[in-house]
């Protein structure tokens, strides 16, 4: 197949390598130079890490030529399936995919990896929207075996087969989600990080002594802090936003320690500082 992929962040380039590792051509588009110029060293980097345990499949000399780095969108011509992974913005998003909808063909599947804006919402800016879905990843991509499938009101019942197939080819595992505010994972993750910060705010334990909880009492690779800190504090404080905006309920509403700590740029791992330092 030949895969875009919207955006090389953190999420793009995971998804990047992961369709070029199984023998599909890939274009990774950015219209920032410097996020295009640091994306080969940093899959190639990933690959390294993985080649440790199987050379032969994940050899970069191999997986990198097939991967095509272009800041024009133009390039995503003729694709089987484009996956959007842009900054997690509604405006951003829908003005991309209105762009995308103008240059891809009929039979192109598309797909968002929003974490949290409706599947609805961003489909009104698609122009076929029964081939549009949501595949969502989870961070780091080249090592998390989920992918959770959104399907819209106005999802083809043969794309989601098709994005479930096509999820199982690159050896991951779906899940079928309806287009509810967090889907399954973060309805269930960020309550739990929004309670694990509670806990901190109301000075009951140290974040150390929280996580320790999580890690060796319930057998959690990460505790919801440093869990926090990895997927970017930013981003939870986002995406709390949306399930408090969308549910009204308590259990979602966002920290102000949170707040705080995000306002003074203390985004966890990528800022140097969250709830560690690093
Ligand atoms: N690329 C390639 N390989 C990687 C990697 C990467 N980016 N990151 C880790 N690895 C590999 C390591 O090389 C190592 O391989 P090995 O077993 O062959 O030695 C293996 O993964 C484990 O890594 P480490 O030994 O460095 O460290 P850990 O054992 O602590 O594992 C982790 C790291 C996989 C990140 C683990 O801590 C973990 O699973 N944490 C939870 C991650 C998680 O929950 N992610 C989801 C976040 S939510 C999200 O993304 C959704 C969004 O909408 C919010």
């Amino acid at each position: 197949m030949k895969v875009s992929v919207l955006g090389c962040g953190t999420m793009g380039k995971g998804i990047a390598q992961v369709f070029a590792t199984y023998g599909n051509s890939v274009v990774a588009y950015d219209s920032l130079s410097k996020a295009l110029e640091k994306a080969p060293s940093d899959i190639g980097a990933s690959l390294d890490r993985l080649a440790k345990k199987d050379p032969e499949k994940f050899d970069k000399q191999q997986i990198l030529p097939r991967i095509t780095f272009t800041g024009n969108l133009e390039e995503i011509r003729g694709s089987d399936l484009v996956i959007e992974a842009v900054f997690e913005r509604v405006e951003e998003k829908t003005a991309l995919l209105r762009k995308v909808s103008d240059i891809i063909d009929d039979r192109c599947m598309l797909a968002t990896n929003t974490s949290s804006i409706s599947i609805n919402k961003l489909a009104s800016a698609v122009r076929n929207p029964g081939r549009f879905l949501g595949m969502h990843f989870f961070n780091p991509v080249p090592v998390m075996k989920l992918v959770e499938l959104v399907k819209g009101e106005h999802t083809d019942e043969a794309i989601l087969k098709k994005a479930y197939s096509i999820s199982e080819s690159i050896e991951k595992s779906p899940v079928i989600s309806k287009d509810f505010p967090g889907f399954i994972s973060n309805r269930i993750l960020m309550p739990l990080i929004r309670e694990a910060i509670a806990v901190y705010e109301e000075g009951i334990a140290t974040p150390q002594d929280i996580d320790k909880t999580l890690r060796l009492g319930m057998n959690h690779p990460m505790g919801p802090l440093e869990l926090a800190d990895f997927v970017g504090l930013d981003v939870v404080y986002d995406v709390l936003k949306v399930l408090y905006d969308e549910y009204g309920e308590p259990r979602f509403k966002p920290p102000i320690t949170l707040r705080n700590m995000v306002n003074s740029g203390k985004l966890g791992r990528k800022s140097g500082e969250g709830f560690y330092k690093y």
